[in-house]
């Protein structure tokens, strides 16, 4: 059983996504061992806690510096053991220290195909501003894992979203999500739980 370290920062629909999928089969072999917060408000906390799992907030607010807060960050997910870290909005460019800790054992999704509309200063709503002011017809969501730069990592999973006429950033965001983000995030989770993925040369291999 692949246990799972969810880290979010917000809302929490791709945390509640994975929970959702674990109930009904969508993901096995795997379960959510804690969800972390660097957010004490975070909704996704009350999604955790309704579903029985248990929390963690760990802030940068409560430490004296960025490397304190690093440390304390990669300390603890090491000492709890996780098989994998699941970056599900959570919105903190995570320290060095922790990528090598976990190689290839780090994913995240993003709400774009990268490469376009991904690096740094692309997150949240503001992917989906930068995706409607290029004009693109095209947009969707990735599932990569986390290497030392910006949404750079191996791709494991990507979902194609069409661009309606009349888009807002804020619809088109929920329509990446509910059509792309929400289920690429769990299949790739039971994908790594079933050991069908493999990084070669900086590229994900998938068996069947
Ligand atoms: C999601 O759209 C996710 O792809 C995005 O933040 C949102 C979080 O929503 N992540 C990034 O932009 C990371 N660069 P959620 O809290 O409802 O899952």
């Amino acid at each position: 059983m692949l246990k799972a370290a969810v880290l979010v920062s917000g809302g929490g629909t791709n945390l509640q996504a994975i929970i959702d999928s674990i109930h009904d089969g969508r993901i096995t072999d795997a379960c959510i061992d804690i969800v972390v917060s660097n957010n004490p408000g975070a909704y996704a906390l009350e999604r955790a806690a309704k579903a029985g799992i248990e929390t963690r907030v760990i802030s940068p607010k409560s430490y004296p510096d960025r490397p304190a807060f690093n440390q304390a960050l990669t300390d603890f997910l090491k000492e709890r053991g996780v098989d994998l870290i699941v970056l599900a909005g959570f919105m903190v460019v995570l320290p060095e220290m922790l990528i090598k800790a976990f190689p290839n054992r780090i994913i995240n999704v993003h709400p774009s195909l990268i490469p376009a509309f991904c690096g740094t200063g692309f997150y949240g709503l503001r992917v989906h501003e930068a995706a409607l002011a290029r004009g693109v017809k095209v947009s969707g969501a990735t599932v990569h894992f986390v290497d030392e730069g910006t949404d750079t990592g191996p791709i494991i999973l990507q979902q194609a979203v069409q661009v309606e006429e009349g888009d807002t950033p804020e619809i088109l965001q929920r329509r990446i999500m509910e059509q792309a983000e929400w289920k690429i995030m769990p299949k790739a989770i039971d994908l790594i739980a079933h050991g069908k993925v493999t990084v070669k040369d900086g590229k994900v291999y998938i068996s069947k």
